[in-house]
């Protein structure tokens, strides 16, 4: 309800709006009435309610969350900074030599390595880490789910490509958990619920005190030579992250070498507790690789934004367009169009646009270069992907 007599009447007002402003009835006047606030005001202020005004409004709507990023460094201050451990390898130093570059010594026998994974659907970067890793790991751990993250439906994607992974099948421990499909519910709840049986399952696999513990997503993959030091090093720090070179589609984009989730924990039996966040403030530089989105057909990165965690960056559906994707993907942009996620201006300013080229397959996985002919959509230089 209108207050009684409660409508704008502009001071500039001239004869007919004072008439009608001052009108006591309340008959179908409401035309008369507009055109009396309308025609008290100016030109710039038409300019102001016609066009800044709604181009204010389009504008938020859009690129909302981009000023919101760009703003960042107003809202939120950077987390602490990581104490850097320097890294020594080259394949021709000896373990001893190299523990003691680190600080460390060495052990008569090496630590026994389990790798633990969440999956949801990506074959092909799995059979990288788990090649990598080959040599070192005591067991493969890894737990699928008939739900994302976000709570969609999803085939068993490990279980129907299990035969690929006949390498490791005497060293695999693999469980299925059943999805909650809970609406409407944050996708962290779903993913820590997956995380517990993580836990579970990696006790099943006789994990014991003093033994190794890789905690990452599959597509941050430990290099196998650092994992190889700490497995033969002593005294190294009882939670360790692992700071991986940063890359986005494939090994063409490096975004940055700043990747740092993932983790190495030697366990104690009812402590360690399966974690994807910051665990320690000790961090081992240069330890591997993290390649997000590295799929090979275009359905995958569709299925992949549609289900993890972050499905809210999705926020219009023509974000979901193959041919817009393809070309995303050969530019080097962003698929959700975001700002970089960084806490100085410089930064941000610094890695806006698209990740420059990089044109070095020097120091990849083995395996990726092994079997090039299949791996080309993770190579420089390849950047067109299957489609469907
Ligand atoms: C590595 O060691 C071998 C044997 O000691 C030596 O012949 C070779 O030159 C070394 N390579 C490098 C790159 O240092
Ligand atoms: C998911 O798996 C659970 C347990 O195996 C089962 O009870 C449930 O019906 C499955 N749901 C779907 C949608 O496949
Ligand atoms: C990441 O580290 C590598 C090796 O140290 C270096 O060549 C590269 O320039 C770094 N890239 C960025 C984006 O910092």
């Amino acid at each position: 309800m209108m207050p009684e007599g409660g409508y704008y009447c502009s001071k500039k007002s001239d004869d007919i709006c004072e008439d009608v402003c001052g009108q006591e009835s309340r008959g179908a006047l409401s035309l008369s009435r507009l055109r009396c606030i309308l025609g008290g005001l100016d030109f710039k202020a038409y300019l102001f309610l016609f066009v800044i005004v709604p181009m204010g409004i389009v504008g938020v709507y859009f690129h909302g969350q981009k000023i919101s990023y760009f703003l960042r460094p107003l809202w939120e201050s950077p987390p602490k900074p990581f104490h850097e451990i320097p890294h020594y390898y080259h394949e021709n130093v000896s373990m001893e030599h190299l523990c003691k570059l680190h600080g460390w010594g060495i052990r008569e026998t090496p630590r026994r390595v389990f790798d633990a994974v969440l999956f949801s659907n990506e074959i092909d970067i799995l059979k990288v880490r788990w090649n990598e890793l080959y040599p070192y790991i005591t067991q493969f751990v890894l737990v699928e789910s008939n739900s994302t993250f976000s709570g969609l439906a999803k085939p068993l994607v490990f279980a129907s490509n299990r035969d690929q992974f006949k390498f490791i099948e005497p060293r695999l421990t693999y469980g299925v958990v059943g999805g909650r499909f809970k609406k409407g519910e944050n996708p962290f709840v779903e993913e820590a619920f997956q995380r517990v049986a993580l836990d579970q399952l990696l006790k099943i696999a006789g994990i014991t005190d003093d033994d190794l513990l890789i905690m990452s997503d599959v597509d941050e993959i430990p290099s196998s030579h650092t994992i190889n030091l700490l497995r033969w090093c002593d005294e190294i720090p009882p939670i360790l992250h692992l700071r991986l070179r940063n890359y986005l589609y494939s090994f063409e984009f490096l975004l940055d070498n700043d990747s740092w989730r993932a983790s190495i924990h030697k366990y104690q039996p009812g402590k360690t507790r399966y974690a994807h966040f910051r665990q320690s403030d000790i961090i081992l530089s240069d330890a591997g690789w993290h390649c997000s989105f590295c799929f090979r057909r275009i359905s995958e990165f569709i299925f992949k934004m549609k289900a993890y965690s972050h499905v809210d960056r999705v926020r219009f559906s023509h974000y979901l367009n193959p041919k817009r994707i393809q070309s995303i993907i050969c530019k080097g942009a962003d698929l959700f169009d975001m700002l970089p996620e960084e806490y100085t201006f410089k930064e941000i300013i610094g890695k806006m646009g698209p990740i420059p080229h990089s044109y070095s397959a020097v120091h990849l996985p083995a395996y990726l270069l092994n079997n090039a002919d299949n791996y080309k959509f993770l190579l420089p230089g390849n950047c067109r992907r299957e489609s469907g």
